[in-house]
């Protein structure tokens, strides 16, 4: 959750009171669940943490502004922390990147309309929906998913591994 997203301020005139808002409610939260958790000894031995995030964490999408440091912030804690609790307990720690997905939080990136539909075109499978997103959570936090940990698990029809597809090539002949 970014606070210069919502006061509509660009990348390029942040608010740094903002920003250091932004990473404590959209990454380090993550880092203070995870400690809080660890320290009050909640886990159980191979539980399972998922959190998710987005794409731009490792590619620029101009209009997700700040918040793309925000996820690669939060993608890291997860790898980190992710070695800590796996050491400790075999406690798995992931991230699931999902497809531009229409949530409240998802419908307030700028030009979130057009950006979904060319997500959808560019992925071979089309985006993922909430209910398949909800789907893979469900299954990292099963048994099957006991060796997987300090990833990052895209989950987006595809659309990190492919470059164009023949639906947008189509739009520019
Ligand atoms: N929607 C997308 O396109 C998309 C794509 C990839 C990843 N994600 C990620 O998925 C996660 C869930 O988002 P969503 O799309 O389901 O949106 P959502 O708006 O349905 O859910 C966001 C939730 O965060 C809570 N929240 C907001 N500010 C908070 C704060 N300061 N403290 C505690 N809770 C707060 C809201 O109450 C809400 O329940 C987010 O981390 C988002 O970045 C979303």
């Amino acid at each position: 959750m970014s606070i210069n997203v919502r006061k509509g301020k660009a990348y390029n005139d942040l608010d740094y009171d903002h920003m250091h808002k932004s990473m404590d409610i959209s990454a380090m939260s993550f880092h203070r669940l995870l400690q809080s958790a660890e320290k009050l000894d909640v886990f159980n031995e191979h539980a399972s943490v998922v959190a998710l995030t987005y794409i731009a964490a490792q590619r620029v999408f101009p209009d997700y502004n700040e918040m793309a440091e925000a996820k690669a912030f939060l993608e890291s804690i997860a790898r980190s922390y992710g070695y800590h609790l796996g050491k400790n307990k075999k406690i798995r720690v992931n991230t699931i990147s999902q497809s531009p997905t229409k949530t409240t939080a998802g419908s307030g990136i700028k030009g979130f309309g057009a950006f979904y539909n060319y997500a959808d075109a560019i992925s071979p499978l089309g985006n993922a929906t909430a209910e398949d997103c909800a789907n893979y959570c469900v299954m990292m936090f099963s048994d099957y998913t006991r060796m997987v940990t300090m990833q990052n698990l895209f989950h987006d029809g595809g659309f990190s591994n492919t470059g164009v597809s023949k639906e947008v090539m189509e739009k520019f002949a």
